[in-house]
């Protein structure tokens, strides 16, 4: 099948990483089909709304987001909404925005090029089904070219049902993709010039399988299998849930050379009555335990995590032990929100639910607090020889940024090197969210 007269695509993807790798596994698809990529959505036949739904902005950023898309003489491009918006919403969105022509979820999207089909008849395309059969059967091999930061989706879907998230409503049942397709991928992003390779999953450390041998193998096998692929340096995985955080994976941390120490572990909140109320499944002191023995192992790694402050029937004593988690728990970074209600979610039906200013207030003194602690960790760092892998162009001219293995960003100046180079720099500098480094030597790829 052609997309005789659908040229060009832009696809933009909001939300987790998982939906920044299923948009890159869309473009493959679409360039599959003879298209290619426009720089932006003014110049595309196609747009692909990559959407997120975690939260209730998110929602309201894509309806304003169609509406921009119309052009100054009133056309508009092939508008097809993905991601998790679409899988919750569904036949909804065309109704509320109707320049939309297609609606793909996140299991379906492989299926695009027979939905635009449909859309160029005039009609409207919808597909949000779950099938059994994966995706990733159907989708084109990857391509030639990686990104040196590359991610590969290992797990889908969620079982956990926090009574708080959509994730398990739009994203489906857990789901671990076969060892042998991740072996492959794997191999084919570092062929296509990838260095470093984060292993995805809405809970990546549920991930399980069997490897060639035929044994049962959890994320850290995984992870000791992809170590031994020559050309790649960098290992990483995210989101971990803590009940999945098993002593192999942790002992991994020790023992294996590739992976990053890194761990971005969400805690959410400190209270265990709150943490309860989520259905979380954890204790504070449980979390505490797992980062007491992962820096047994590893003493250097940079903690990350999420938190939401607000959930109902949080009391100032609730709030009051989430600061103290953080305290205890020491984070290099980490993502905080205020609780949003999720239509069809049992806490958006919850009683008690917190007025708007407690939210802001809370949610001030906690980013106060952990600002001050990734300042703090960046501060830590300065005089560090450290290696960075060189992922974008900065702002400044000659301007490069790279990531510490601990994830931090690092801007240096070198109109030599190139995206993709790994350099080794010594860390001069440390702002609140970067760092800046002088250039020691280059390191072979
Ligand atoms: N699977 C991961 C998180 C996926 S969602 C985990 O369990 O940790 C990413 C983050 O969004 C969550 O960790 C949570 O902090 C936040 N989040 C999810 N639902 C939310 C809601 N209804 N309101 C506010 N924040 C929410
Ligand atoms: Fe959402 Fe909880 Fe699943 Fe994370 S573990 S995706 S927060 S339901
Ligand atoms: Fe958002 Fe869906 Fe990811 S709701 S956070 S895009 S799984």
């Amino acid at each position: 099948m052609t997309q005789a007269d659908l040229k060009k695509f832009h696809i933009k993807s909001f939300g987790c990483q998982m939906n920044v790798y299923d948009g890159e596994r869309m473009a493959e698809l679409l360039a599959d089909q003879g298209m290619s990529a426009a720089e932006n959505g003014d110049d595309a036949d196609l747009v692909v709304l990559n959407t997120c739904h975690i939260r209730e902005k998110a929602v309201d950023k894509v309806y304003s987001d169609i509406g921009r898309l119309r052009r100054k003489d009133g056309t508009s491009p092939m508008i097809a909404v993905a991601g998790c918006v679409a899988q919750a919403e569904g036949k909804e969105i065309s109704r509320r925005a109707p320049s939309v022509d297609i609606v793909v979820g996140p299991q379906a999207y492989h299926r695009l090029p027979e939905l635009m089909e449909v859309a160029k008849s005039g009609k409207k395309a919808l597909d949000t089904d779950m099938p059994a059969a994966s995706k990733f059967d159907v989708l084109p091999t990857r391509g030639k070219q990686a990104r040196p930061n590359a991610f590969l989706t290992v797990q889908e879907g969620c079982d956990k049902f926090c009574t708080y998230c959509v994730v398990p409503y739009t994203r489906g049942a857990e789901i671990s993709r076969p060892w042998s397709d991740l072996s492959k991928e794997a191999h084919a992003l570092v062929d296509g010039g990838a260095r470093e390779i984060t292993l995805l999953g809405q809970n990546v450390n549920a991930w399980y399988g069997e490897d060639e041998k035929g044994q049962r193998q959890g994320l850290e096998g995984l992870i000791r299998a992809l170590d031994k692929i020559s050309g790649l340096q960098r290992i990483r995985y995210m989101t971990s849930h803590p009940n999945d955080m098993t002593e192999g994976l942790i002992a991994a941390h020790g023992e294996v050379p590739k992976l990053m120490p890194f761990l971005h572990l969400p805690v959410q909140s400190g209270s265990d009555r709150i943490l309860k109320a989520m259905n979380r499944s954890h204790s504070a002191a449980s979390y505490l335990d797992i980062l007491e023995k992962m820096r047994a192992v590893r003493p250097d790694i940079a903690l990350s995590g999420d938190f939401i402050v607000g959930f109902p029937g949080e009391s100032d004593q609730d709030f009051e032990e989430t600061l103290q988690i953080v305290r205890e728990a020491n984070y290099s970074q980490a993502f905080s929100f205020k609780y949003s209600p999720r239509p069809g979610t049992p806490a958006a039906a919850m009683e008690e639910q917190i007025a708007p200013q407690v939210m802001d207030e809370r949610l001030q003194r906690l980013q106060a607090l952990l600002n001050e602690q990734q300042y703090a960790f960046n501060q830590n760092t300065v005089g560090r020889k450290t290696d960075i892998l060189l992922e974008r162009q900065g702002k400044l001219e000659g301007q490069l940024i790279g990531k510490t293995p601990w994830l931090q960003s690092v801007h240096i100046i070198s109109p030599d090197l190139t995206i993709g180079d790994m350099v080794e720099i010594d860390i001069t500098q440390a702002g609140p969210n970067s760092l800046t480094g002088q250039i020691k030597e280059r390191l072979a790829a």
